[in-house]
C-alpha cells in the first residue's frame, strides 16, 4: 500500500531534518545497481534509528538484516570511536556490496559484517561471549522473528533495547494468516514479547515512502 502523499511527506522530513549525505546516497544507489532489492528502511526511519541509539548510549550494536548496509551506516554513526556493530546477513552478495557501502562510509573499524543465516551466527556471537549488545535491530527474513527476538534476549542485559521492523504486514498482523509465514512469525513474536516479563514493549503502525507498515519497540527489563 503507497500513497504519493505519504512520499512527499516522507521526502519533506527528510529534506528538512534527516538529509543524506553522499555515503548514505551512494550506499543505495550501488545497492540498487547491483541489483538487492529495494527494501532498506527510509531515510527518516534510518535517523530514528540513530536517535535511538544515541538516546540509548548504545556502545555495541547488533543488527539481523544487513542487506546493503543502509541502516548500518545509520546505527554504526550513532556510536562512539570504540564501539561495535555486528551485523549478520544470509546473502553473500548483499553482505559484499554491504562490506564496500560500510568501507566507504568510514565505518569499516567498526562495523563487522557476518554472512550466513543468522540463526546459525547468532550461537556463535553466544559462544565468542560478543554480547550483551545495548541495542539489536531485528529486520531479516520474518518467519524467525520469534527466534531472533529470543536470541536478542539472550544477547541482551537490562536496558536494551530491541526493534524489530516490518511487523504490520499490511495490516494483516491483526489476525492469523496461517498461510503466510510471515505474518505468522509476526505474531508469534508478539505472543512471546506478550508473556515474557523481562519485555516492555509497544508498537506502531507507520506510512510513509515506504509504505504502511510499522515496527516494535521492547525494552529488556530483567
Ligand atoms: C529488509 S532487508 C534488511 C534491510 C536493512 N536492514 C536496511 O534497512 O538497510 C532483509 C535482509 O535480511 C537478509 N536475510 C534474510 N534471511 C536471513 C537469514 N536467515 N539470516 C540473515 N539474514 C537474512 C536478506 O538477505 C536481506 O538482505
Amino acid at each position: 500500500m503507497t500513497n504519493p502523499q505519504w512520499t512527499e511527506v516522507d521526502q519533506y522530513f527528510t529534506d528538512t531534518i534527516a538529509p543524506a549525505d553522499e555515503a548514505l546516497t551512494a550506499a543505495l544507489a550501488d545497492s540498487a545497481a547491483a541489483g538487492l532489492p529495494e527494501i532498506a528502511v527510509a531515510p527518516n526511519q534510518g535517523k530514528l534509528l540513530q536517535l535511538l541509539a544515541r538516546t540509548q548510549g548504545a556502545r555495541s550494536i547488533l543488527e539481523i538484516g544487513t542487506l546493503g548496509g543502509y541502516s548500518t551506516i545509520w546505527l554504526a554513526r550513532a556510536l562512539p570511536e570504540d564501539g561495535r556493530l555486528i551485523t549478520l546477513e544470509y546473502d553473500p552478495a548483499h553482505a559484499d556490496v554491504a562490506r564496500a557501502n560500510i568501507a566507504r562510509a568510514g565505518l569499516d573499524k567498526t562495523v563487522e559484517v557476518r554472512t550466513g543465516a543468522a540463526l546459525d551466527t547468532l550461537p556463535q556471537l553466544e559462544t565468542e561471549g560478543a554480547g550483551p549488545f545495548d541495542l539489536v535491530f531485528i529486520d531479516a527474513d520474518k518467519v524467525n522473528n520469534p527466534h531472533y527476538v529470543t536470541w536478542a534476549l539472550k544477547l541482551s542485559r537490562p536496558g536494551t533495547l530491541i526493534i524489530v521492523d516490518n511487523v504490520v504486514r499490511g495490516g494483516g498482523v491483526a489476525t492469523p494468516h496461517p498461510d503466510d509465514p510471515a505474518i505468522t512469525g509476526t505474531r508469534e513474536m508478539f505472543d512471546l514479547v506478550a508473556r515474557e516479563p523481562r519485555l516492555d514493549a509497544t508498537a506502531l503502525q507507520t506510512v510513509g515512502a515506504k509504505g504502511y507498515d510499522g515496527l516494535l519497540l521492547a525494552r529488556v527489563v530483567g
